[in-house]
């Protein structure tokens, strides 16, 4: 069967990988009410399209915190990508390039920082940092990225602890045994359960859980790169990042494996680029999975959208390949629904081509 959206590809990697690694992919935290919502709150938003427009003059290409894309559509960092291929991120980040956009790299990666920058020299990648009890470490980690080329900081602020997954916890998840975290070689720093999910268990006992907004000012100062917060979710927080020097936020709820019953991010979005979206990039990752949710997401406000799990659908299906494919069905139905909308360019895209669904509310009549 041809694979032509990402639900395909979700399908086909769910038949494809093996139980606990699938699990881990494709959770979320608690009863997964905010995983639903993620995707369910795009439904809740119409479209209004505009007709008797010239639309043959159609481009997705647009600029984001200065990078020239071919698409708002970037890649969220995922861990622990070799579980999915045998080339992990070292495939991500080659598709990356060859479709002309951003590679967020996740610091637990099954291929180390060195790696990836060897292997796509010319991506625009980005390095996700969480910041461990160990400073001289987490300083480390800066360093090597910048060194290899990265050329922005994701710093993820919504993690001080692992949300529950109950299925990493059934599964006593850890990192099979062929793989481990490559940017680290104390073997202390692998994956391994102790009775629970061994991921939750690695973070409790390395991630600083201290942090707080003088850290993301100690990094704005520490480091070369541009600096962006990942995992704000509420309009206050989004003030307060514009006080610290970083360039960018990206709206998250982790793809809700944090904190379950928070906003879809698409729920939170507007509030937050109306407290700060004149002053600072504001993108948004969660639950985006067609042409029409990144139409939206930008209607709103989002200078870019970044995705995850469609990632290692496409990553699980077909390596390179398959990330590629992901991000040009992404591409094409965005390009499909700015035509049907009546817009040419993503800078025309905007909140009057959207309305809640209440708008409509039939029960009105
Ligand atoms: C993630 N996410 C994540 N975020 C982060 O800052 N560092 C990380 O290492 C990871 N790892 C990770 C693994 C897996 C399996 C998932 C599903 C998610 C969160 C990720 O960057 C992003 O916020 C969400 O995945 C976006 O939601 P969608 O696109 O997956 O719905
Ligand atoms: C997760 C981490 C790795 O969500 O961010 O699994």
């Amino acid at each position: 069967m041809a694979l032509v959206c990402v639900s395909d590809y979700e399908k086909k990697a769910a038949e494809i990988l093996p139980k606990s690694p699938w699990d881990y992919y494709r959770s979320g935290s608690g009863d997964q009410i905010t995983l639903k919502l993620n995707e369910s709150a795009f439904n809740r938003l119409r479209i209004r399209p505009r007709v008797l427009i010239d639309v043959s003059r159609r481009d997705t290409r647009c600029n984001v915190l200065g990078f020239d894309l071919d698409c708002p559509v970037a890649i969220a960092p995922t861990a622990m990508q070799k579980m999915a291929h045998a080339e992990g991120e070292l495939a991500t980040a080659k598709a990356a390039g060859t479709i002309n956009t951003i590679y967020t790299m996740s610091t637990l990666s099954t291929s180390s920082i060195e790696e990836v920058g060897e292997a796509a020299p010319d991506t625009n990648k980005f390095y996700q940092l969480y910041i461990y009890k160990d400073r001289e470490l987490t300083k480390n980690l800066v360093r090597r990225a910048e060194k290899a080329g990265f050329k922005a900081l994701v710093l993820t602020v919504d993690a001080p602890v692992f949300g529950p997954r109950r299925c990493d916890i059934r599964n006593k998840f850890e990192l099979p045994q062929h793989l481990r975290l490559a940017n680290f070689t104390d073997e202390k720093l692998i994956v391994q359960s102790a009775g629970g999910s061994g991921i939750n268990e690695y973070v409790a006992s390395q991630f600083d859980p201290t942090l707080n907004w003088n850290d993301v000012e100690w990094l704005v100062r520490f480091t070369k790169l541009p600096v962006i917060l990942k995992g704000i979710i509420t309009h206050e927080d989004a003030r307060l990042a514009l006080q610290t020097g970083c360039k960018g936020i990206i709206v998250s709820n982790h793809g809700a494996r944090q904190l379950d019953t928070v906003p879809a991010t698409i729920e939170a979005l507007p509030e937050i680029v109306k407290a700060i979206g004149s002053q600072m990039t504001v993108m948004v990752d969660g639950g985006i999975r067609t042409g029409t949710d990144i139409f939206k997401a930008l209607a709103l406000g989002a200078k870019a959208v970044f995705v995850g799990r469609p990632v290692l659908y496409g990553l699980a299906v077909d390596g390179q390949n398959g990330v590629e494919s992901v991000l040009k069905i992404l591409q094409n139905e965005l390009d499909s629904a700015m035509a049907l909308a009546g817009v040419n360019k993503i800078t025309e895209i905007n909140d009057k081509f959207i309305a809640h669904e209440s708008t409509f509310c039939l029960s009105k009549l």
